[in-house]
């Protein structure tokens, strides 16, 4: 009795698929022959991450406390002890130069500009964030009364791990006006600014860590960072993100394309 009903199994989860995520956090062992799904590779993880980049404007700086040094724990209030705490703050952040290096308008005063200054390596998170929810979701239970509107879970995010880099004056005209168009009230902290000084910084990226989604069917897995910055506008441009447009399936297989089918 035990020996049929266990050679079910395997029939089972293959016709379940591409219903039930088979790998969620990991990719599946390479040629594993039961993957009924392509997983797109490395570079082309690269474009989709770049597609993101252009189209978010917030993301998550991460740095570390400094060690004490003069007394500025007790300048900035903050509590003793921090030294070698990561924190993670959201900021504003714009793809104004289209090199995968993103651009940041860096207030000396905030925690995350401080750290760095102060010799922290920083790291920018970003995740996709569909405009619109999907027509036909992945879901346990039949509810529509779930608070988040699609599975966050199997969507693009990823890490840049870098340093910042000050740019030169002679090189801001251009950024300013793309910064300001994607965040209008950064006017009041642009640079020369009588509030806050501020200056642009470049995120010059090192290591790109992504995880597109359910390991089954996206990657995840470090970016060569040479593929990250080597990546045209003309190929994120031509790739789409899942929910770019209205009723799209959550359980399409295919992320390069397929989104919309
Ligand atoms: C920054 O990261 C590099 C590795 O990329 C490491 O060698 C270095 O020690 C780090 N710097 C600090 C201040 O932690
Ligand atoms: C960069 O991309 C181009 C095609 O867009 C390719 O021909 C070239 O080999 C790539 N360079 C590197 C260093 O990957």
């Amino acid at each position: 009795m035990l020996f049929p009903l266990l050679s079910l199994v395997p029939l089972a989860s293959a016709t379940l698929l591409p219903f039930t995520p088979q790998h969620i956090f990991s990719n599946p062992p390479s040629h594993d022959e039961e993957s009924a799904l392509r997983i797109p590779t490395a570079y082309e993880s690269a474009v989709l991450g770049r597609r993101v980049l252009a189209l978010t404007p917030l993301g998550t700086l991460s740095t570390i406390f400094p060690s004490p040094h003069d007394g500025a724990e007790e300048l900035e209030q903050r509590p003793s002890g921090l030294a070698g705490m990561p924190i993670g703050m959201m900021d504003y952040i714009a793809d104004c130069e289209d090199s995968g290096n993103p651009t940041i308008l860096a207030i000396n005063i905030a925690t995350s500009f401080r750290n760095a200054a102060a010799g922290s390596n920083i790291s920018l998170s970003l995740q996709w964030t569909p405009p619109y929810p999907p027509s036909k979701r992945i879901s346990l239970s039949s509810s529509e009364k779930e608070a988040v509107p699609y599975s966050a879970a199997n969507l693009p995010r990823f890490s840049l791990l870098g340093y910042l880099e000050k740019v030169e004056d002679a090189d801001t005209e251009g950024l300013k006006k793309c910064f300001v168009d994607t965040h209008p009230d950064s006017k009041y902290w642009l640079p020369g600014n009588r509030i806050h000084t501020s200056e642009w910084a470049r995120f010059v990226v090192q290591d790109v860590y992504w995880v597109g989604g359910f390991g089954d069917r996206a990657y995840i897995g470090w970016i060569d960072a040479v593929d990250w910055k080597n990546v045209t506008k003309k190929e994120w441009e031509d790739v789409r993100l899942p929910g770019e447009k209205k009723g799209w399936k959550e359980w399409a297989a295919d992320s390069l394309r397929e989104w919309e089918l």
